[in-house]
């Protein structure tokens, strides 16, 4: 059976790769800051069945490797797939507001850690040369409208990392892919309070992913309800 680590497993996104990972029929690991944001998972996949639960600090340039070590030390379950999806703040800040220590914690969540978990997990993977390799990462169309500018900086350098990653990706055992999602995805729960989509919908792009090897190196586009049922997919570079 094979294992999906996820990175941001907690977030909106993450409920939905945990979401489709589980559907598939694949066990997660799941990186959490503490054991309240563990219990918010649980919640929210209403069990823990098939759950690894591991904690780091995401944020730290040594929190996803510490992870990697402890698999490669045979303490935690080997992985095949990563999925990233950490993210900071939702907030309409304009430029002239944001402040240092905003926008350092922005880039520190939104970019650099997805960063990290990409440099640090990668390696592992094409150790392992697992033919039925993927990493994946979720971006936002933020990043090209910026009318929020605190998050749509860092999905702007997303953006370069996702190209680098696929480019470097071409031809090994890893399908790098970028979903970029045009529209609000929450925890289902939240997503029926505010009237957007529910991340166990939104899961259904991850689970195409996965069971599609003709999609590589690509950027995924879900900017309509309709692209939930059929990958709309294309390189970048
Ligand atoms: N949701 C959308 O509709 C949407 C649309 C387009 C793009 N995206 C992109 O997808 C990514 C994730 O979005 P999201 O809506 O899933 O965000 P979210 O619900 O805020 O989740 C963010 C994740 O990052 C973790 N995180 C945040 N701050 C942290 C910290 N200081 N230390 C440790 N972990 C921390 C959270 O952990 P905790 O649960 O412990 O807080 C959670 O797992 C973002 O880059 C966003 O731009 C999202």
């Amino acid at each position: 059976m094979e294992t999906v680590l996820i990175v941001g497993a907690t977030g909106n996104i993450g409920v939905s790769a945990v979401t489709a990972a589980l559907r598939s029929k694949r066990n997660v690991l799941a990186i959490v800051r503490n054991q309240s944001s563990a219990d918010k998972l649980i919640k929210y996949i209403g069990s823990s069945e098939g759950i690894t639960f591991v904690k780091a600090n995401v944020l730290s340039d040594s929190g996803v490797k510490g992870v990697v070590d402890q698999v490669r030390a045979g303490n935690l379950p080997s992985f095949q797939h990563v999925y990233s999806s950490v993210g900071g703040d939702y907030i309409p800040t304009p430029l002239q507001e944001i402040t240092t220590s905003r926008l350092r914690y922005n880039f520190n969540t939104s970019f650099e850690a997805n960063f990290f978990a990409y440099r640090d997990s990668i390696g592992y993977l094409l150790e392992q040369n697992n033919p039925a390799s993927t990493w994946t990462i979720c971006t936002g169309s933020q990043g090209d409208l910026a009318t929020y500018p605190v998050p749509a900086m860092p999905q702007g350098a997303l953006f370069s990392m996702a190209i680098a990653a696929a480019r470097e990706n071409e031809t090994t055992n890893v399908r790098f892919n970028e979903i970029y999602l045009s529209y609000r995805v929450e925890v289902d729960e939240l997503a029926v309070q505010h009237g957007v989509t529910k991340a166990s919908e939104f899961g259904k792009v991850y689970e195409m992913i996965l069971a599609d090897p003709k999609v590589r190196s690509s950027r995924v586009r879900v900017d309509h309800l309709e692209d939930l049922e059929k990958l709309k997919y294309q390189r970048r570079f």
